[in-house]
């Protein structure tokens, strides 16, 4: 064991996010979930993930999402989050526009209900350069498809649920690469359980008590996938840690 010190202090905290390579994925995208969570593994308090979120963890989580082609997030988020379209400062697009990215990465809600609400921001506020993207599966309903047409993207990624597999293909051909995932839980968990989680960003906030749900629910039967710290920061009382996945061979069992 060795304790880790502390040292002086990053000038920019997003900059070890930013200087990491994502241009080799395991996969078809490089997919890098973002989750906050107490001392006791909580991912939300009474239902929302606000309360849980440090100062430092909302500035890192907001900026967070200059890495991002796309950000993926599961329809109960956006339901209880109130999701709207990413915002990104003067600097962050530039610096997008330089590494080749477009200005802003759109949303991609995965839904197999697809009981969304079309006029809120997430899918009425979109830009049309960064339209939301809605990933949902064969069997859905064809009058709420037909409505979610109009308000979005679609893109088809199974035939009963969304297959975490088919829905990044898809991503990766329409130019989308890096996927940030900022949850919730239940998707993470699809994601985990195909193996297609490739970086965890994880914050650790210093509170306990929240609701029962772990930062990832894995689907049962779901194998143990596992991690390597690749690096950790401080802020007053939140730490924030970057692991990424071990090779299958290394990583599963
Ligand atoms: N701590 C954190 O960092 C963090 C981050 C995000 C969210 N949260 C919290 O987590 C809670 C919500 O998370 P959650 O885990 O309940 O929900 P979630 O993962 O956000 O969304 C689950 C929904 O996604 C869709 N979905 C998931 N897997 C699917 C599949 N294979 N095929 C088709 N659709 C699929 C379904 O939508 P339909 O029901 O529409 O079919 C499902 O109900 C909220 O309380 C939120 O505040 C915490």
């Amino acid at each position: 064991m060795e304790p880790l010190e502390r040292s002086a202090p990053i000038p920019d905290p997003l900059a070890p996010y930013l200087a990491v390579d994502r241009s080799q994925p395991r996969h078809e995208c490089w997919v890098a979930g973002h989750m906050v969570a107490g001392l006791d593994g909580t991912a939300s308090i009474h239902g929302r993930v606000g309360a849980l979120s440090t100062a430092p963890d909302q500035d890192l989580f907001r900026r967070m999402r200059q890495i991002a082609d796309v950000v993926m997030v599961g329809a109960q988020t956006v339901r209880s989050e109130g999701y709207a379209p990413m915002r990104l400062d003067e600097d962050a697009q530039t610096q997008r526009r330089v590494r080749g990215q477009s200005e802003m990465p759109p949303v991609a809600v995965v839904s197999r209900s697809l009981d969304l609400d079309w006029s809120s921001q997430v899918f009425a506020g979109a830009p049309e350069h960064a339209r939301t993207i809605v990933i949902t599966c064969a069997k859905a309903d064809p009058e709420r498809l037909a409505a979610a047409e109009q308000a979005a993207t679609i893109i088809i990624a199974g035939e009963d649920r969304v297959e975490p597999a088919k829905a990044l293909q898809a991503l990766a051909g329409l130019g989308y690469r890096v996927v940030l995932c900022e949850g919730g839980p239940r998707w993470l968990g699809e994601l985990v359980a195909a193996d297609r989680l490739d970086e965890l960003c994880l914050s650790i906030s210093p509170m306990m008590g929240g609701d029962q749900l772990p930062v990832s629910v894995a689907p049962p039967g779901t194998g143990i996938a596992q991690f390597a710290l690749q690096s950790t920061m401080v802020a007053d009382d939140t730490l924030f840690l970057r692991y990424e996945a071990k090779p299958p061979e290394e990583g599963r069992s």
